[in-house]
């Protein structure tokens, strides 16, 4: 891989050993990947934040990094909202080294924003064209997808190395080649809401790690987009597809049918609500969780307005990032009156606190694929008002 002089003196540890760390990082990379040349990056999004995933082993080697990072960066959830954190019932020494977590994140000049949706937040908005180094397979999916914009699906380590050297390697995502649709799915029946996570949770499996364009009949929101992509980077691996008609890319590209197409059929969709997943079918769900991806406005005030004059008897989630409920403060009061509980910087899959229950019930195909196994906890998706109404949000 071609690397400029300024380059070189970086990987030959001229500006310190953690510039170094991080070059010799991007360009394992890039030499594995046939990358030609580092390209520069608009913002950074780094996983490996909740101490439940990275523990003392990665706490360790965050903290050993000195510097500042170039570009705007930003965290992924962490193991606990980082204000309530005694509400979600977590240990005071779980808190404290996730509070030692993201201080050394801090140290390294990373905005402690802690969520999956960067792209509402200010200083994070990213456009068409424009590489990104995000490292959240949901925002990803939505960066490269809905935006248009171009991100590889990094490792919290390669997105870091991205954020302090300000340049990514150019492979994969970057590369218009590689953006090219290989597999068609076809759904002809009208989708809504939670429709487009359960649709997501099944076509990933059979997606794989390719990239799908898809012909719908129905038309999609953003936040319908935004589940879909999720469940797809959860079930399989996709981190970027089309929509006729839909996204950026199919708009402007226009690409040809690729060879192989797959049907999802709308019972198949009403299978997937079926299902428990991770246990028995006789298992009731004592808690629910929404906001995942973390909700936007929209879904906040959505939210909101089902659980007007309800009162939440067993537990309810919601997660979104600090600063979309900073903006919205009076919707999430609206939705706390009810008794549910709105968390920031964290999720019910990256936090301990959601272990020990029987059942979740969701609205995500994305939470539907992880709870269960990162969670230890069974898993069944409905639609909102489903997930509402499972936890008593009756009137
Ligand atoms: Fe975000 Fe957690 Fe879901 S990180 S996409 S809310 S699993």
């Amino acid at each position: 891989m071609y690397l400029t002089k300024e380059e070189e003196r970086t990987l030959n540890g001229e500006d310190g050993e953690t510039l170094q760390k991080a070059m010799e990082i991007l360009v394992a990379l890039g030499d594995i990947y046939g990358a030609d040349s580092l390209i520069p990056v608009k913002s950074a999004q780094i996983a490996g934040v909740s101490y439940k995933t990275i523990g003392d082993a990665g706490l360790e080697w965050i903290s050993d990094l000195n510097g500042k990072v170039k570009v705007p960066s930003i965290l992924n959830p962490a193991g606990m909202d980082m204000q309530r954190w005694q509400d979600m019932g977590i240990e005071p020494d779980f808190a404290e080294k996730q509070v030692e977590v993201i201080k050394a994140y801090e140290s390294l000049g990373i905005r402690s924003m802690c969520t999956c949706t960067p792209y509402y937040l200010e200083g994070f908005s990213a456009t068409y064209g424009d590489h990104l180094a995000w490292s959240e397979s949901s925002a990803v999916s939505y960066a490269n997808s809905v935006i248009g914009a171009r991100t590889n699906r990094e490792g919290g380590p390669s997105a870091l190395s991205a954020a302090l050297v300000g340049k990514t390697a150019n492979y994969g995502y970057h590369l218009d080649e590689n953006r090219v649709p290989t597999v068609s799915v076809t759904i002809e029946c009208e989708l809504s809401g939670s429709d487009y996570g359960a649709l997501g949770y099944l076509a990933g499996k059979d997606v794989g790690n390719r990239v799908p364009i898809f012909y719908m009949a129905s038309t999609p929101s953003p936040d319908n987009l935004k589940a879909l992509g999720a469940a797809m980077a959860a079930s399989g691996a996709v981190a970027l597809y089309h929509i006729e008609d839909i996204t950026p890319e199919a708009q402007k590209v226009g690409f040809e049918n690729p060879a192989e197409n797959i049907v999802i059929e709308r019972s198949q969709i009403d299978e997937v609500y079926e299902e428990i997943i991770g246990g028995n079918d006789d298992l009731e769900c004592d808690i629910a969780a929404v906001g995942c991806p973390h909700c936007s406005a929209d879904e906040l005030e959505n939210i909101a307005r089902l659980l007007e004059s309800k009162s939440i008897e067993k537990e309810l989630w919601v997660c979104t990032s600090r600063e979309v409920a900073e903006k919205n403060a009076e919707l999430v009061k609206q939705i706390e009156q009810s008794g549910a509980k709105v968390l920031c910087d964290t999720c019910m899959v990256v936090s301990p606190a959601t272990e020990g229950h029987n059942c979740m019930m969701v609205n995500s195909g994305k939470a539907l694929a992880y709870v269960p196994g990162m969670c230890k906890v069974a898993a069944k998706i409905g639609s909102l008002e489903e997930c509402i109404n499972k936890v008593g949000g009756g009137n």
